[in-house]
């Protein structure tokens, strides 16, 4: 269980002023951590999961494994974790005008040819008197996510997709693209 909710801390943030305190680097560094993490273990089941049953059958991976990888991390580590996109399958992941904002910089920073693998912001927040950290990493569209998220998604799965996801807009990515971003807040005490 999450010990707060994402999408209520951040669309309260953003009414808040972004603190000029700089974000301490040890936390920065365990959310970097934890958002590699949740990389591997997704990626690894991901695999595991098409090489056993194909993408159809993947889909309840990334569907459902994904916020199960995601809660674990989060009750062990105690920040919230989540998955966000400009443009998004499931509409629970829709970005706060906050993550919004950071989703837009990162494809700015992408034009004037930063590299998508490393990039990533970090911010103090001044909320209702309390201040958060909030990190967010950028993730780039690998090969294998164009199976389920490219322009040329086999027939078989897009009607899985669409079965599940009747809103889908997360399809149409390049390999190396901006496909998302991982977003973790946590309150700085
Ligand atoms: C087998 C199909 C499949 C593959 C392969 C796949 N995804 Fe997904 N992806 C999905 C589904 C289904 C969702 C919706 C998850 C949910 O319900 O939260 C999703 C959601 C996401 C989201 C959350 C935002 C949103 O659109 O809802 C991100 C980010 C994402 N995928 C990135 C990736 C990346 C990066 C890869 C490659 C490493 C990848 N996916 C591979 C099916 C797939």
């Amino acid at each position: 269980m999450r010990k707060f909710a994402l999408p209520v801390l951040l669309s309260a943030m953003l009414a808040a002023t972004a603190g000029a305190t700089e974000p301490p680097a040890d936390l920065v560094a365990e959310a970097r951590g934890l958002a590699k993490t949740y990389v591997t273990e997704l990626e690894g089941a991901l695999l595991a999961a098409i090489e056993e049953g194909g993408a159809p059958h993947a889909i309840d991976v990334c569907g459902a494994e994904a916020p199960g990888i995601a809660t674990a991390i989060s009750t062990k580590s105690g920040w919230a974790v989540g998955r966000t996109a400009l443009r998004v399958r499931n509409p629970r992941n829709a970005p706060s005008p906050q993550e919004r904002a950071v989703l837009m910089r990162f494809l700015e920073r992408t034009a004037a040819d930063e590299d998508l693998k490393k990039m990533e912001y970090a911010a103090v927040v001044d909320t209702g008197g309390r201040k958060y950290l909030h990190y967010m990493k950028a993730i780039p569209t690998g090969q294998i996510c164009l199976k389920c998220h490219g322009s040329d998604v086999d027939p078989e799965t897009m009607r899985a997709i669409r079965a599940r996801y009747p809103a889908d807009a997360a399809t149409g990515f390049e390999l190396g693209a901006l496909r998302g971003a991982f977003t973790f807040v946590r309150p700085l005490d």
